[in-house]
């Protein structure tokens, strides 16, 4: 579907592990609008080129395998984890994968790739409104929208919050290496030539190193409802 100009588009941009993925969650549920979570384009791109043996540095084919990219994000009821299809098979898990966002965050430093995937992002503009999760919402991918959010964290703070997401699903993982990885994958999205991580001149920016999620969630709020 073509994108709605006239719907409002919250833009939260921000390296991994700022709390974007949940900030996104929970205010789409409170706005009742819906979501862009575009690192599960660059994350499913990856995946589709593993399967099939496309290399993560042959450009032109990571470009045609985004263009084409045959995914749907399914989910039951608003605020419920969603279902990540690719090609009719259930990816869910492995899109989460560690592996899986740092190959992404390969294949996302090449242009022909960002470009494939241009349009597809726009098109998730619909009314009511939509809240868009990435790295380049602002900058490059809705660079009019009225509401952008640059959420940030330390790096100890973010391979800490990590730490404790891995450890609850059961992971046995160390801190250190964590935050090795973050240092590393911030490094690739920060200095990649083609749209790097960075606030957009006219975004928000939120620390939330100090603050709870619920803190980080009203100052967000604010900004959408103006009391
Ligand atoms: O948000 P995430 O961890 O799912 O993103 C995985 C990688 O995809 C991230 O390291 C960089 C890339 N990415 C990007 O370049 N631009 C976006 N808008 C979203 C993600």
């Amino acid at each position: 579907m073509a994108p709605n100009s006239q719907a409002p588009v919250l833009c939260i941009d921000g390296p991994s592990g700022s709390g974007k993925g949940t900030i996104t969650q929970l205010i789409a549920t409170k706005l009742g609008w819906s979501i862009l979570d575009s690192g599960a384009l660059y994350r499913l791109t990856a995946i589709a080129a593993l399967r099939q043996n496309v290399a993560l540095d042959d450009e032109s084919s990571l470009a045609a395998v985004a263009a084409g990219l045959d995914c749907s994000f399914e989910s039951s009821k608003p605020g419920e984890p969603v279902r990540v299809m690719l090609a009719g098979e259930d990816v869910t898990s492995e899109l989460r994968l560690e592996t899986t966002g740092d190959n992404a965050s390969k294949v996302a430093v090449l242009p022909e790739v960002r470009a494939a995937l241009l349009q597809r992002q726009r098109d998730f503009q619909q009314l009511p409104g939509l809240v868009a999760d990435g790295r380049d919402m602002g900058t490059v991918v809705f660079p009019n929208s009225q509401f952008k959010i640059f959420l940030t964290a330390s790096a100890q703070a973010r391979a800490e919050r990590r730490f404790q997401q891995l450890k609850a699903q059961g992971e046995d993982v160390r801190i250190a290496t964590l935050l090795q990885e973050i240092e590393a994958r911030d490094a690739r999205d920060m200095g990649r030539k083609a749209a790097p991580l960075k606030a957009a001149d006219d975004a928000i920016t939120i620390d939330t190193t100090e603050y709870s999620i619920e803190q980080v969630l009203e100052k967000v709020l604010l900004l959408v409802n103006p009391k």
